[in-house]
């Protein structure tokens, strides 16, 4: 089995009858969907609910018919199960290169169980080392906030699509990548950085919120706790 799909069968021993779910998005979160609509069709899972975090997922849910809610009927998620772009050592993680940041992080920040699920290739040393970060940004002066972002040691590009236009969010917003040549320095310094910026709407740091981190590489399923 791939072994994104390996971590994906993992995180399910974690689900139970009655939980509301937090459903993440990317290519190792469908796996778990998929698995998730499987054991709901073969009556080994029941009164489950799920809440998406993109209109990708949420398609993907519907057509697995797996009842969907929003986060405005349900007050805290029993866990969300999502993917990440890199994990480094304190089980921080970038996140977004799926372009669902904003609403992974409000679903994420409505749970005190976020059970992460990747692949080896995910863990990094330091953050920002293997590919970008992605920042979600305001469209009005797009180009203005990705000149700020280069003022923050990186270098920053607004996000295209192959045919030249700027990749759009579920939220009608752009996207922009910015890259650190020696990975990121400060985490914490930088997510307080562009949390009070105006037109920077979300950023794919997720500092301190997974709580276990499954990856599954050739030697076997490891499985990280946060130790909070
Ligand atoms: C979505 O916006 C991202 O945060 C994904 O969780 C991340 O890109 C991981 O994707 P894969 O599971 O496809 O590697």
């Amino acid at each position: 089995m791939d072994l994104k799909a390996q971590a994906a069968a993992a995180a399910l021993e974690y689900i139970q009858n009655g939980m509301a779910i937090g459903l993440g998005t990317g290519s190792t979160t469908s796996y778990f969907v998929d698995l998730l609509g499987e054991k709901l069709k073969q009556g080994e899972l029941k009164d489950i609910c799920g809440v998406p975090t993109s209109e990708k997922t949420a398609s993907r849910a519907r057509a697995l018919k797996i009842p969907l809610v929003s986060l405005d009927d349900v007050s805290e998620l029993d866990v969300v199960v999502d993917g990440a772009d890199e994990v480094d050592p304190q089980l921080n993680l970038i996140k977004g290169l799926g372009r669902a940041l904003l609403r992974e992080k409000i679903v994420e920040s409505h749970t005190s169980r976020f059970i992460v699920v990747v692949d080896e290739s995910k863990l990094v040393p330091k953050l920002g080392k293997k590919g970008p970060l992605p920042v979600e940004i305001i469209p009005y002066a797009a180009k203005a906030h990705v000149r700020w972002l280069n003022t923050l040691g990186c270098r920053a590009e607004l996000w295209l699509e192959a045919d030249g236009t700027p990749a759009t969010t579920d939220n009608g917003n752009y996207l922009a990548k910015c890259w650190f040549e020696d990975g990121i320095e400060d985490a914490y310094q930088l997510a307080e950085k562009l949390a009070w910026r105006a037109g920077i709407v979300e950023h794919g740091l997720f500092l301190g919120m997974a709580s276990l981190v499954i990856v599954a590489g050739q030697a076997g399923i490891q499985k990280l706790e946060a130790k909070r």
